[in-house]
């Protein structure tokens, strides 16, 4: 029996964003985050996925020899450090967390059968990287309070209380959503990044976080005039408004998570969203009115 299991571990270190071949302003104006010195440090928490069969022990590896092997091949080496110093692979290249992800792999998979590492720099932004050459991910973490009403128009007050239960009273109630976004991309291996992450972080922000800030979804929002703002469609309407904008910035939309409470999220792949586009995901809605709620609307529309 093939099983995942994975190891967590921690470390703190700094590094410094510096291209040798650039001039002392060029590395200011393109490193220095909110003209903060471009030194840098992070309280880094690494989870390392390993699979494998079970062996006749019951177990995939032994955790206590997996424990060695990180302390040994990464946390021993990094904690305390400041990266670029230690880590040969960093002299000519930054190890900004997409990149350091990269080569805590290569470090481990002579000795693990790991199948992911994930690192965080902080809870709000990680990196994953799974030995695709020079592919990896970044996950930028943000949140947005919102209220909404489950309703379709077509049906009557009872008939919405049946179908979404309390989500359907008339006058709405609120979330503090959680909203992940994913990007996938290729590591540049001059800048050690998938994408100008502060650019990133802005498009994020500015595209999907604020326009639905302290909004009334199905009011403030046009879109979900006409579509019924579940969870789920709310991350598709993420997805579509943020597809091309980080195209743009060179990588790709993943995946969209949408959390309302910690007990209820959605994950929305970027390739599920298909060739169609916002508009025709609100023209569906219109003619079928069946999206988010499927068998018990159609009964009456
Ligand atoms: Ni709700």
């Amino acid at each position: 029996m093939r099983c995942i299991i994975k190891r967590r571990a921690e470390f703190s270190a700094c590094y410094r964003y510096w291209l040798p071949e650039l001039s002392p302003k060029e590395n200011q104006q393109n490193f220095a985050l909110k003209n903060r010195e471009i030194v840098r440090g992070h309280n880094y928490v690494l989870y390392i996925s390993i699979a494998g069969e079970l062996d006749k022990y019951g177990m995939v590896l032994n955790f206590s020899g997996l424990k060695q092997v990180v302390k040994r091949e990464v946390t021993d080496q990094l904690d305390g450090s400041i990266i670029n110093e230690v880590w040969a692979e960093f002299q000519a290249t930054p190890p900004a967390t997409e990149n350091l992800a990269r080569v805590i792999w290569q470090r481990l998979v002579p000795n693990l059968p790991i199948v992911n590492i994930q690192l965080f720099e902080n809870p709000k932004v990680w990196a994953e990287y799974e030995g695709n050459e020079m592919e990896a991910y970044i996950t930028v973490a943000n949140s947005f309070s919102a209220a909404h009403r489950l309703a379709l128009d077509v049906l009557s007050l009872e008939e919405n209380l049946e179908i979404y239960g309390k989500c359907g009273r008339p006058n709405g109630h609120g979330h503090n959503y959680h909203l992940e976004v994913t990007i996938k991309g290729q590591i540049n291996s001059q800048t050690g990044t998938i994408v100008d992450f502060v650019a990133l972080e802005k498009v994020v922000e500015e595209l999907a976080v604020e326009p639905l800030d302290h909004t009334f979804l199905n009011k403030d929002i046009p879109y979900f005039a006409k579509v019924v703002p579940t969870a789920e469609n709310i991350a598709a309407y993420i997805g579509y408004i943020l597809l091309e904008p980080i195209r743009e910035l060179g990588a790709e939309l993943h995946k969209i998570k949408l959390s309302e409470t910690p007990n209820n999220y959605c994950e929305l792949y970027a390739a599920d969203l298909g060739e169609s586009s916002m508009e025709s995901h609100s023209r569906a809605y219109v003619k079928t009115k069946d999206i988010g709620c499927a068998l018990r609307a159609s009964q009456y529309i």
